[in-house]
């Protein structure tokens, strides 16, 4: 199906998401002539503004981040289908005067009433946001016409607080007009994994525990607590806030049985059944065992002076909240049984990369012991999620010459120069498909929950048992904890160099 003309109202409208995604993704759809004619912008939030200063902001804020660039002509265009809302996300009377103002819209656009309501607000107000909508029968489509509701991370901070915003969704918004977004599904690379694998016959015969040794997927990040961040990071912690989703989705797709079809459903069914297959770190011992949590102290990033996490703009001197965590996953599934699968995320580290590497077994070498060094490793396959979006495989070769000497060598796809253009931003794939009413690029409310079961066991055993785990430390700049190197060391394994 196509996107379909809408509204599109955003909640927390004066916020970081909408100035440097959520606008740009929607103007670069336009620019691509992707976005279906007819879509106006509603921006609802607190702040008093008028449409030209709201307008005038998000400009701003294109001008600098807008992956095809900022064209005035094209903007000033563009513009005029964005308006500014003013009201409290408690306030009853702000969203009867909202849906007048939807109305309006609607009758100027010639009737059509199709509604995305995009909950992008702190999340503290996700629930007054949906009751409020429901209150003034916003969630309500009407005839012919579509609602439906995109709600934005962190869905929940735990499995409680995950399932009642669930409840809450699902009393408001039919489950097939919910969009959980993680924009990580949203990514090119990401989309790729399933191309990958069922699209090509020579990997999936080797996907399983029996010729794959174990799985690293590492997500670096270059960046601390800037733009007073610390202020939510604080709360979440690395775990909660990569792991629970956007890992956990990658991992996913990558462990996941071949799908009966595409749809939405088809997918998702397969990607939960892998995270309730996750086994369980429910106790102090196992989640001591399988996890690392280790938080920076001050060093260079960049070549640039780093604080210390303790030392960040509104973070607790005495947090115990991990910027950094390493944990051993393991699937017990058919497939899976007996590979390891290892996931770290960092803040502060050296760079900025996501990857998925899969390290295969090690080929019979009876025919090459006797060289100096046997065989140089084994076959890697490298799926680059960003930057420089690719995928390599590294095999072993002969040195030319004429003694037998062998060496790893690399073959290597770059989107970048194979396709010779750049990857639409993840929001705007995401965008257009709640517009198009398909959401196998979205969270299920199940996936959510299974996830948060996995998380909450090791939260659970850092935070509320007496025996908790160590905090580990390591130095902003450096590629995390030596902990987390021996976490892979137990199993023989090292962490690949990025
Ligand atoms: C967000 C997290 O969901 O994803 C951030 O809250 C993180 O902490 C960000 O930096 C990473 O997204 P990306 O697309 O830059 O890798």
């Amino acid at each position: 199906s196509r996107p379909e003309p809408c509204t599109v109202v955003i909640f927390g409208a004066t916020g970081d998401l909408t100035h440097r995604k959520l606008v740009p993704a929607i103007y670069n759809l336009a620019i691509d002539g992707e976005l279906p004619p007819g879509v106006k912008i509603v921006g609802f939030a607190r702040r008093e503004k008028s449409d030209e200063e709201f307008r005038q902001g998000l400009e701003e804020l294109n001008r600098k981040v807008s992956r095809s660039g900022h064209d005035d002509a094209i903007w000033a265009k563009f513009q005029e289908s964005i308006s500014y809302h003013q009201s409290e996300f408690t306030d009853a009377d702000g969203y009867k005067r909202l849906a007048e103002r939807l109305d309006a819209i609607d009758r100027d656009r010639g009737g059509k009433g199709n509604r995305l309501f995009y909950v992008a607000s702190a999340p503290e107000f996700f629930d007054d946001i949906l009751t409020q909508l429901k209150g003034a029968g916003l969630n309500k489509a009407k005839d012919g016409c579509w609602a439906r509701v995109i709600v934005e991370k962190p869905f929940g901070t735990d499995l409680a607080t995950a399932q009642h915003l669930n409840q809450v969704v699902n009393r408001t918004f039919h489950e097939k007009d919910t969009y959980r977004i993680d924009h990580y599904l949203g990514k090119e690379t990401a989309q790729n994994i399933m191309v990958l694998r069922f699209a090509n016959a020579i990997f999936e015969p080797l996907w399983n525990s029996r010729y794959i040794s174990h799985v690293q997927v590492t997500c670096a990040e270059n960046l601390g607590m800037e733009g007073g961040r610390g202020g939510y990071y604080d709360k979440s912690g690395a775990l909660r806030d990569m792991v629970q989703n956007h890992l956990l989705q990658l991992l996913s797709l990558i462990t996941m049985e071949p799908p009966t079809d595409l749809s939405a459903d088809g997918v998702r069914d397969e990607k939960v059944k892998v995270i309730r297959s996750l086994r369980q770190w429910d106790t102090p011992e196992k989640v001591a065992k399988n996890v690392v949590r280790a938080q920076y102290t001050a060093g260079h990033v960049d070549g640039q002076p780093r604080p210390g996490y303790r030392e960040e703009d509104r973070v607790d001197p005495e947090s115990m909240t991990e910027s950094y965590v390493a944990v051993r996953l393991l699937i017990d599934t058919w497939r899976w049984s007996g590979v390891p699968f290892y996931i770290r995320m960092g803040k502060q580290l050296p760079k900025k990369a996501t990857e998925i590497s899969i390290h295969f077994k090690d080929a019979p070498c009876v025919l090459f012991n006797a060289l100096p060094g046997g065989v140089p490793g084994s076959n890697v396959l490298v799926l680059r999620i960003q930057p420089d979006e690719g995928i390599s495989l590294r095999m072993v070769s002969k040195i030319p010459g004429t003694s037998l000497r062998l060496e790893p060598v690399k073959m290597d796809f770059h989107y970048s120069t194979s396709f010779g253009k750049g990857s639409p931003e993840a929001y705007e794939r995401l965008l257009l498909d709640a517009m198009a009413g398909d959401a196998t690029l979205f969270a299920r409310r199940d996936e959510v929950e299974e996830a948060w079961k996995f998380i909450d066991n090791i939260e659970h055993a850092w935070h509320q048992s007496t025996t908790p785990p160590p905090m580990a430390e390591y130095v902003a700049g450096s590629w995390g904890p030596k902990e987390a190197d021996e976490l892979l060391q137990q199993d023989g394994n090292v962490w690949r160099r990025l």
